[in-house]
């Protein structure tokens, strides 16, 4: 049995039910404001899930090789491993506002220290991948197939300021998330990963700080979800809108899955605003060629599970063509996977009654306008860092095709 907490107040316990499922049943005294999840409200009656933990309990279980290990580290000792085992061992530092303890556990992150700038400038290469695996992997609550973890600097980067705001010395919890590669599947995956949040950079969408270390070994960025006293806010996937598994992630539309989504939970007078941003990500996704942005790719953020909700900022954008020549789009629009023309956008946008004709051609002309200044910025760092250049003309290739695709 598990405790789950919301802003570190035990909201109920979770616990396996039959052979594959679970059930969660929230405390007696549980308070509307501690509901796990925008889709679960606090209730009497049990909410159960016939085949693993519910999608907000799932949300941030490592998926690639860090589950691997985690498996391979632990299924000896309990001779099985299922999701409530993995949450056993991560849940206590996770992304959001909801933590997992054992039932008589008292929350406590404890994430060890890390400093960044070792990370941004230290050239140590696969020994000190290891090293960090080694020492991070316990606490590193967070999804996603590329390796990464969790890690605690005493501050916070501000790009605005360029300098970095100290966290209380009591704080124990999570600061960054350090994204690696595997060299033999996404060579120069971080390079790539900056220069597409570059880009959404110039189109006027909310990035978090991010930092791309010196030798082009990892992009590190600031958790959007910590706030400046050091709690955390609510972050939702829109796997967990849709009430979808993590396996399901590549299943859906982006005109319902997403869109539809998003203006459903949003519950703000912001919803049209941000509706035009969540438009601009899409077409910016399908112009910078990410055949990854499925429903794990897109998230709300709020600070009360009952009051308004807004588009997370923006993460995980890549050209995933520059490795994969013939990927498509994760999820369809208009029925198809094709990477869409400025016609297939603009109905999009008509479609969902968010503009007129004029607004979406301006937006994609702001689009095309980014990938060519972001180009010249990938020019000029591939010269420097010749370990680059050949996935850099494999993405500035792929991008004047996506640009020409969005032009009008
Ligand atoms: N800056 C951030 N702050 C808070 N949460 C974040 C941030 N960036 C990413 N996340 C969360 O971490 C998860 C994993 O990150 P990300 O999507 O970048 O990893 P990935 O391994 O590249 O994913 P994928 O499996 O889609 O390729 C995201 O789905 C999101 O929930
Ligand atoms: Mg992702």
């Amino acid at each position: 049995m598990i405790r789950v907490w919301t802003e570190n107040v035990s909201a109920g316990v979770l616990d396996r039910n039959g052979q594959r499922g679970s059930t969660f049943v929230y405390e007696v005294r549980a308070l509307a404001d501690q509901a796990v999840s925008v889709t679960m409200p606090v209730r009497l009656a049990s909410w159960d899930t016939p085949l693993g933990v519910a999608p907000i309990f799932e949300m941030n279980l490592p998926e690639g090789a860090l589950r691997e290990r985690l498996r391979l580290a632990f299924a000896k000792a309990t001779g099985r491993f299922d999701d409530l085992d993995l949450l056993t061992i991560v849940g206590r530092s996770q992304l959001g506002r909801v933590r997992f303890t054992g039932a008589e556990d008292q929350l406590d992150e404890g994430v060890p220290f890390q400093s960044i700038d070792e990370i941004l400038f230290s050239r140590r290469g696969g020994d000190f991948y290891r090293y960090l695996i080694e020492k991070f992997a316990t606490s590193s609550g967070i999804s996603g197939v590329q390796p990464k973890f969790l890690v605690r600097d005493e501050g916070m980067f501000s790009a605005a300021q360029g300098t970095n705001r100290a966290l209380s010395p009591s704080f124990r919890g999570a600061t960054h998330i350090v994204k690696f590669w595997d060299p033999a599947e996404f060579p120069q995956l971080a390079a790539n990963e900056y220069f597409c949040l570059k880009a959404a950079d110039r189109c006027g969408l909310k990035v978090p700080p991010h930092r791309l270390a010196e030798d082009g070994s990892a992009l590190v960025m600031d958790r959007f979800d910590l706030r400046p006293d050091g709690t955390y806010c609510g972050f939702e996937d829109f796997c967990v809108l849709n009430a979808r598994r993590t396996d399901e992630k590549y299943r859906g539309s982006y005109e319902t899955n997403v869109m539809k989504r998003f203006q459903q939970f949003a519950n703000s007078p912001m919803v049209l605003q941000e509706s035009l941003q969540l438009f601009t990500l899409i077409a910016l996704n399908c112009a910078i060629r990410n055949g990854d942005a499925h429903l794990k790719n897109f998230g709300i953020v709020y600070d009360d599970v009952q009051g308004q909700a807004h588009l997370a900022p923006v993460y995980d954008l890549v050209t995933t063509t520059a490795y994969i020549p013939q990927d498509r789009m994760a999820l369809t629009l208009n029925g198809a996977n094709q990477w869409p023309t400025a016609k297939d956008l603009i109905r999009f946008g008509e479609g969902r009654s968010l503009g007129t004709r004029r607004t979406f051609i301006e937006m994609l002309e702001r689009i095309a306008d980014a990938l060519s200044d972001t180009t010249t910025d990938i020019k000029l760092y591939s010269k420097e860092h010749a370990e680059f250049a050949a996935v850099a003309d494999r993405m500035i290739a792929q991008w004047d095709e996506g640009r020409r695709a969005i032009t009008v």
